[in-house]
């Protein structure tokens, strides 16, 4: 059996002569993969961590369009450098905590947040005080080396001047730890951080840009026909196929992502078993892709009448 569909990367021929039903669940998980920019990214994220401690540390804001892969990207860091217990010392240590921004950017929830993040449960009723008193013990404790904030862009749901108490506290963090911390948000968010003169030289910024139709975005669509667990070799370097997947996506890897994932599944279904020019016919299965694109605007204008 494994010898057949030599279409597909060697890892993966198994799983194309598995049921539809267990290919389709297998096309919704997710995995990561080891995109160019993504991979840049991590570099970066390392550099930031290997930096010995001194004055300024340095920081780093990933910035760029819902949907490019930041939170992937951030996870994926605090993964590699997963928290580990010593048993002689009794000590466990967490090189990276990620911290996801609360809806409502107070510094109370920001703290109840970290804290959370540092799986720390036990803060109920306290002051302001007391958590950022406790916040800042547990990061020395568990020696913190690099805390990412995600989805900073939700710092600017605030007012004024929560937004100035928040990027106070980010500059509290940075200066009187010392430990650098990494932004990740919207290109909003980008704008907030940078125009706040004492973060500004400290952030270097590191943008994720869309896809285009070039060399690497055609060894994305070669990955995706090794890896796609259909049982007939897919055109995907055809260069209409490439354009009517640039098109639809906007060049927004999630969105690059979903939609090969739903190609893949109808293939499955129809039994094609292959993606072609012909497949992007389904009006099915274009439809979600649509409505994404009208939520993804729709937020933008909201976005816009919040700042
Ligand atoms: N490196 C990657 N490997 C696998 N999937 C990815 C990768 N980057 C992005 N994705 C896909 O794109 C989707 C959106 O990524 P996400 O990190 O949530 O974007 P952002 O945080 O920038 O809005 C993810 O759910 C995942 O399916
Ligand atoms: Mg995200």
């Amino acid at each position: 059996m494994t010898a057949l569909y030599d279409h597909l990367f060697p890892a993966y021929r198994d799983t194309a002569s598995m049921p539809d039903d267990e290919r389709i669940d297998w096309l919704r998980r997710d995995r990561w993969m080891a995109l160019p920019q993504a991979g840049e990214a991590l570099r970066r994220l390392e550099d930031v961590l290997t930096y010995p401690q001194r004055g300024r540390m340095p920081c780093l804001l990933l910035f760029g369009t819902t949907g490019m892969g930041k939170s992937e990207i951030v996870n994926r860091f605090a993964e590699l450098h997963a928290s580990s217990y010593d048993q002689r010392a009794g000590l466990t240590t967490m090189p990276v905590v990620v911290v996801q921004m609360p809806p409502q950017p107070s510094e109370e929830e920001f703290y109840t947040e970290l804290l959370l993040a540092m799986n720390l449960t036990e803060f109920e009723h306290m002051s302001l005080r007391s958590l950022r008193s406790l916040s800042r013990r547990m990061l020395a404790e568990l020696g913190v080396r690099v805390l990412v904030l995600d989805e900073i862009d939700k710092m600017l749901a605030g007012s004024p001047r929560q937004q100035r108490i928040f990027l106070n506290t980010i500059r509290f963090l940075t200066n009187d730890l010392k430990i650098p911390i990494v932004c990740a948000g919207t290109e909003d968010a980008r704008i907030a951080v940078l125009t706040d003169p004492n973060l500004a030289d400290r952030f270097a910024a590191f943008e994720l840009v869309p896809w285009r139709n070039d060399q690497a975005f055609r060894q994305l669509m070669a990955s995706f026909s090794g890896l796609l667990p259909l049982r007939l070799p897919s055109q995907l370097d055809a260069n209409d196929v490439r354009q009517r997947v640039l098109n639809l996506s906007q060049g927004v890897t999630g969105r690059i992502f979903r939609l090969m994932e739903a190609l893949a599944i109808a293939a499955i279904r129809n039994k094609r078993e292959m993606i072609d020019a012909s497949s992007f016919d389904d009006e099915a299965l274009l439809l979600p892709l649509v409505s994404m694109q009208v939520i993804a605007n729709t937020n933008r204008t909201l976005r816009r009448r919040v700042a």
